[in-house]
């Protein structure tokens, strides 16, 4: 998980109905996401000029979607740093292993989905800029 890159991080499209009543997407276990998935959160009421994230995981997979709203999403593999905006329900970035993130300028009501491959762990966080460059090998 050290050698991971951002340009492994993808865009999944879910399945999306549509109909004259609304939309609908959806997303099976192992189907629409390249993992199982055994955790779902979400952020809301983010206010104004706030950011999440700010850490990378060691083993955890996530797929990260705004169900309502908009954000941004900086991925980074110590090296390359890429900015992907957000802003479909039916769209879902997938963040691998050892990329740290951080999810910047939400709009107003918000809603950003995370579904996890794994339960909450601590131990699966780096949550210091520098541990993270050390732990790819782009640190001293
Ligand atoms: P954190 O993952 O740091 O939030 P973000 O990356 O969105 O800024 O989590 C914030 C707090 O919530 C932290 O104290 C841990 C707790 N938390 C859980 O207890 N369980 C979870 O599944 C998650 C994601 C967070």
């Amino acid at each position: 998980m050290k050698v991971t890159k951002v340009y492994d991080c993808s865009i999944i499209e879910l399945d999306k109905h549509h109909s004259s009543q609304g939309n609908i997407s959806i997303v099976e276990n192992c189907k629409d996401v390249p993992f199982d998935i055994n955790r779902i959160y979400y952020l809301y009421d983010i206010p104004g000029g706030e950011s999440r994230g700010g850490h990378a995981h060691k083993e955890l997979k996530q797929l990260i979607v705004a169900v309502s709203g908009s954000f941004d999403v900086i991925i980074d593999d110590g090296r390359v740093k890429k900015t992907i905006t957000l802003n479909r329900p039916y769209l879902g970035l997938l963040v691998i292993p050892g990329i740290w993130r951080e999810l910047v300028n939400f709009s107003s009501g918000a809603i950003c989905m995370v579904l996890a491959s794994e339960k909450y762990d601590e131990n699966d966080y780096i949550r210091e800029y520098d541990h993270f460059l050390k732990y790819k090998n782009h640190g001293k």
